[in-house]
């Protein structure tokens, strides 16, 4: 049985002090809820602290929204996964969508990425989704399985890996793929995970759903086999939304 894993991303928003009361009101709502399910979140890097001291003692974990694959040097911007591990984080989003659109990142540099990432310690969430075009044209499953294969290359160990499964069309979109239309990505990505890592590994494997998850279809999409919890956008910057949604989650 594997537990359910629910995270918020919750993007380029909230200063440090929304970050915090934001964190403040999710501990309050959340209480003893979330048994039998992890719940993460994660703010900018600048409000990492704040949201981290909020959140201390909670069990909530603290997440990143992505980290360099040197430790340091000349990387203007960049921060690396040695900087997130000391500033309390014990997971790092990798590959997001809007990473690979707007700020080229590649299969490469998100295998790099995770590479550093595992070795200082931090769990990953690797995010590997279609676009529309593509989803369009029949090659949603050739490109999921480069977007895994490439940037699990050279990786042997995923126990420390989680997949989020964001179809690009439905991030942000209000276009949530269908419960069947996930499930039957999640079930191709464990398949090609159990050709690579074996079938125990794949068994073991929590592969998220991302892409305007929201309470009203939360419940439905964490029902089905393949699908362990959600990587959360827009509904994770509302205290009371993201608790209905990590309540579906919980039992
Ligand atoms: P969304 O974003 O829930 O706002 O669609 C999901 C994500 O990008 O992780």
């Amino acid at each position: 049985m594997r537990t359910k894993i629910v995270v918020g991303n919750w993007k380029m928003n909230n200063t440090i002090a929304e970050s915090e009361i934001l964190a403040q009101e999710l501990i309050a709502a959340l209480g003893e809820n979330f048994s039998g399910c992890e719940v993460g979140i994660a703010p900018t890097f600048l409000a990492l602290d704040a949201a981290g001291k909020a959140i201390e003692g909670s069990g909530i974990q603290l997440v990143a929204q992505n980290c360099h694959y040197e430790n340091d040097g000349a990387y203007t911007g960049e921060v690396s996964a040695r900087m997130l591990t000391a500033a309390g984080c014990s997971s790092v989003i990798i590959g997001h969508s809007e990473r690979r659109q707007y700020f080229g990142e590649t299969n490469v540099t998100v295998n790099l990425r995770i590479k550093k990432a595992l070795s200082e310690g931090l769990n990953v969430i690797l995010c590997v989704g279609e676009t529309l075009a593509q989803r369009e044209s029949g090659v949603t499953e050739a490109i999921i399985a480069s977007q895994v294969r490439e940037g699990l290359m050279d990786i042997s160990d995923i126990s420390s890996l989680v997949i989020a499964y964001e179809p690009v069309w439905a991030i942000g979109t209000g276009k949530t793929a269908s419960s069947a239309q996930a499930e039957e990505v999640h079930l191709h990505i464990r398949t090609l995970v159990a050709e690579l890592y074996g079938k125990e590994a794949a068994a073991a494997l929590r592969i998220q759903y991302g892409g305007s998850v929201k309470p009203s279809n939360a419940a439905e999409l964490f029902a089905m086999p393949n699908i362990d919890g959600g990587l959360i956008g827009g509904a994770s910057l509302n205290a009371a939304d993201f608790v209905a949604i990590v309540k579906a989650a919980s039992h």
